[in-house]
């Protein structure tokens, strides 16, 4: 019997000293599992006598019914124990403030923006979006587009050359938008209907030049187009664009040498207060150069004169970014601040639509 009392004080010992709940289970299996110290003794009951087993058998009843419990006790104790070490360890700051996705800390550049914006100007009324390489030959930027070899009008596009190359071609980068339409009517059949957003460049540098800059070039091609179809559409593209019901536009003959006639637009615009407002006042702005295009370049990108004809324009993005959303000076657009970019940046989960607003 005094062994029993023994065993029970060694396993009671080890229960309240089991420091985690593996200890407490490695307690258990060493004492009651099959091969525990308690089953052991059970297993001697059978080669007793009957008086010792009358004595011994309820003794070891009690010891494993007091060492289960002690065990579930302890484990209990345990399980508390454990939960508020975790409690401590977890805390959370309800003070700190909320990290921003990437979503909501990200912003979309004003060129990317009002680029989306003509795109979703310009495919409501029925046209697509054409690209070409920055890196243009010769023909396509300039004799394609009837710019002759020695043509003056060369003279006034400060033209990037890159190095000849092996078979002394030297490629330029474009210094306009214009390579794409005859790239374009080279590919497609009439009717053509495109605009095309991109990249440019002229070797100019100020506070409203870059020499990285972009334009949106436009160009619709068919049997019947004309002049007064060149007006409406660029009408409805200032209304849209700038956000207000009416627009005046003022259309001066220019020289272009790819349109005959050529034309150069200007908006009303008021500039008496901080910001420029259009619709309104008594000022004149230059937005975009356009024209019915010439017959010489609808022979280069392949079509008939006789059969076909169509207009084009030309418009700076940068600068009808800075007229939109009041940005005086072009040279931060690519600065590449995050600062600049906070401030005049734009959500990106905000898509320009027509149905929903293209700024807001
Ligand atoms: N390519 C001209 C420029 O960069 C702009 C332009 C004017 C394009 C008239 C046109 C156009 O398509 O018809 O100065």
């Amino acid at each position: 019997m005094n062994d029993i009392v023994t065993l029970e004080n060694s396993i009671l010992a080890e229960i309240d000293t089991a420091k985690d709940e593996a200890a407490l289970e490695s307690v258990r299996v060493t004492s009651l599992g099959k091969k525990g110290s308690i089953s052991e003794k059970m297993k001697t009951l059978g080669g007793m006598t009957p008086e010792e087993r009358q004595k011994t058998g309820p003794a070891l009843n009690g010891l494993k019914a007091t060492v289960t419990e002690a065990i579930a006790t302890r484990k209990d104790v345990l399980k508390r124990e454990a939960i508020s070490a975790r409690l401590e360890h977890e805390t959370i700051d309800v003070t700190l403030p909320v990290r921003q996705s990437p979503s909501e800390a990200g912003r979309i550049h004003p060129i990317s923006q009002v680029v989306d914006e003509i795109t979703a100007i310009f495919a409501d009324m029925g046209f697509s979006i054409a690209e070409g390489p920055d890196i243009e030959t010769d023909y396509y930027n300039f004799v394609a587009l009837n710019f002759p070899d020695g043509h003056p009008a060369r003279e006034m596009h400060d033209t990037f050359f890159l190095e000849s190359d092996e078979n002394g071609e030297r490629k330029l980068l474009r210094t306009h938008t214009s390579p794409v339409q005859i790239r374009t009517m080279e590919a497609q059949e009439p009717p053509i209907r495109i605009v095309i957003p991109g990249k440019t460049y002229r070797c100019d540098s100020d506070a409203t030049h870059s020499p990285m800059f972009h334009q949106m070039e436009g160009l619709v091609v068919d049997k019947t187009s004309n002049v007064a179809n060149l007006k409406w559409v660029l009408e409805e593209f200032c209304k849209s664009f700038f956000e207000v019901d009416q627009v005046k536009m003022r259309f001066r003959p220019s020289f272009f040498p790819f349109t005959e006639p050529s034309l150069e637009v200007d908006i009303q615009c008021d500039r008496s207060g901080n910001e420029v407002r259009f619709g309104e006042g008594n000022d004149w702005m230059e937005i975009l150069g356009c024209g019915m295009v010439h017959p010489n370049v609808l022979r280069s990108g392949g079509f008939d004169p006789d059969e076909y004809q169509g207009f084009a324009w030309g418009i700076g993005i940068d600068r009808i970014a800075m007229l939109k959303y009041g940005m005086p000076d072009l040279r931060a657009f690519f600065d590449a601040d995050v600062r600049w970019m906070k401030h005049y940046g734009f959500r990106p989960l905000d898509m320009p639509t027509l149905f929903g607003g293209l700024s807001s």
